[in-house]
């Protein structure tokens, strides 16, 4: 009965997986400490207000998921310096430790609306 009961969890664990790894990896990566899932902006613009910029645009994933690793091609927006995207105080800075495939992962996540 045990061994069933623990089979079950696992069963649920996996079918739940897809909609909480995606979260799970923006938190381990650091970008929902700048980013919210709605679409409010915290330093970084909200996940729903990206994936509203983005809506009906080919190759979406794409572009998001190189803007991801590469961060903002925007200057410092301080000073003189090129704006921000987003008007916020400061572009996004790279990030080397997201890989290829974590960042296409995460791309459409945030398209779907981060839920
Ligand atoms: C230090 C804060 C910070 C962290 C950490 C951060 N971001 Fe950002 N992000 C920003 C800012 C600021 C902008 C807006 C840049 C601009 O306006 O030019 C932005 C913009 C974006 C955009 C919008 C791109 C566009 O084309 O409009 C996406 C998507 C994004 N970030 C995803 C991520 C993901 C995924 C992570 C984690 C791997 C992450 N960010 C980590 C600050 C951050």
């Amino acid at each position: 009965m045990k061994t069933l009961l623990s089979a079950a969890a696992c069963v649920v664990v996996l079918v739940s997986a897809p909609a909480f790894a995606s979260k799970d990896l923006a938190t381990a990566k650091g970008c929902l400490g700048c980013h919210s899932q709605g679409s409010n902006t915290v330093i970084g613009p909200g996940y729903q207000a990206v994936a509203k910029k983005y809506a009906g645009q080919k190759d979406a994933e794409g572009k998001v998921a190189a803007y991801i690793r590469a961060g903002s091609p925007a200057g410092t927006g301080t000073a003189g310096g090129p704006k921000t995207m987003w008007g916020g105080p400061m572009p996004m800075p790279a990030n080397p430790g997201v890989s290829e495939a974590e960042a296409k992962t995460l791309a459409a996540w945030i398209l779907g609306g981060a839920k």
